[in-house]
């Protein structure tokens, strides 16, 4: 049943021309909580090979920017407001790197980013959070105050204190599972709208 499900995504991702099946993932989350708008500036963490990025592209329009960021090449867009850049999410140096492309701060900052799965659930869900917190310290330099953001996380140990963090900065927050994302994964998504920054 749950692998009809995913072969029924598959399928429907190749006919409508999108990279990755997660981008039916991106657009149920996105018209669940308004979190793309047309005109706004995205960032994509852990992008490759693009299918979120071709969701936000659609949704910002012309007049909006997307870049995407992977330690793997992103195969290139032909849109000239969809850009994409070699990075490490977990490398402090990122932060300037992503601003110095970026027209303006981000209205919205995404992250699928997901370790290598090693198959030991612990171990891998503790690389999980080490991506979340990381998206969650670049949100302190590329997004704008009262930005949105929604990141992924796997469930486990220490997903309670990453909610806790993540709180803090967002008026409004949501842990939620779209339909497209496999029933048995451990993976959940962080939504939060109305960012503020806490440091000054
Ligand atoms: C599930 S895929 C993303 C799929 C993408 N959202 C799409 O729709 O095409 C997860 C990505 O996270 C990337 N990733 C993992 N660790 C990373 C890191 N430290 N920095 C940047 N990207 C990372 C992986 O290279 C991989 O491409």
């Amino acid at each position: 049943m749950a692998w009809r499900r995913e072969e029924a995504y598959r399928r429907m991702a190749r006919k409508m021309g999108y990279r990755a099946r997660s981008a039916f993932k991106l657009k149920q989350l996105s018209s669940r909580y308004s979190l793309l708008r047309r005109g706004e500036v995205v960032v994509d963490l852990g992008a490759a090979p693009g299918g979120w990025m071709q969701v936000a592209r659609e949704e910002v329009g012309g007049e909006g920017f997307v870049l995407g960021v992977d330690l793997q090449p992103i195969p290139p867009f032909r849109e000239s407001n969809v850009r994409t850049l070699l990075g490490d999410l977990l490398d402090p140096s990122t932060a300037e790197l992503i601003l110095s492309h970026l027209p303006r701060k981000a209205d919205v900052l995404l992250s699928d980013a997901s370790p290598r799965i090693s198959g030991v659930r612990e171990v891998d869900q503790a690389r999980s959070l080490e991506l979340a917190e990381a998206a969650l310290r670049l949100a302190e330099k590329v997004l704008r105050e009262g930005g949105k953001a929604l990141i992924k996380v796997f469930q486990g140990e220490g997903l309670e204190d990453f909610l806790r963090d993540f709180r803090k900065r967002f008026e409004f927050t949501k842990v939620s599972k779209p339909p497209a994302s496999r029933k048995g994964s451990a993976e959940v998504y962080v939504v939060g709208k109305g960012y503020r920054r806490l440091t000054p």
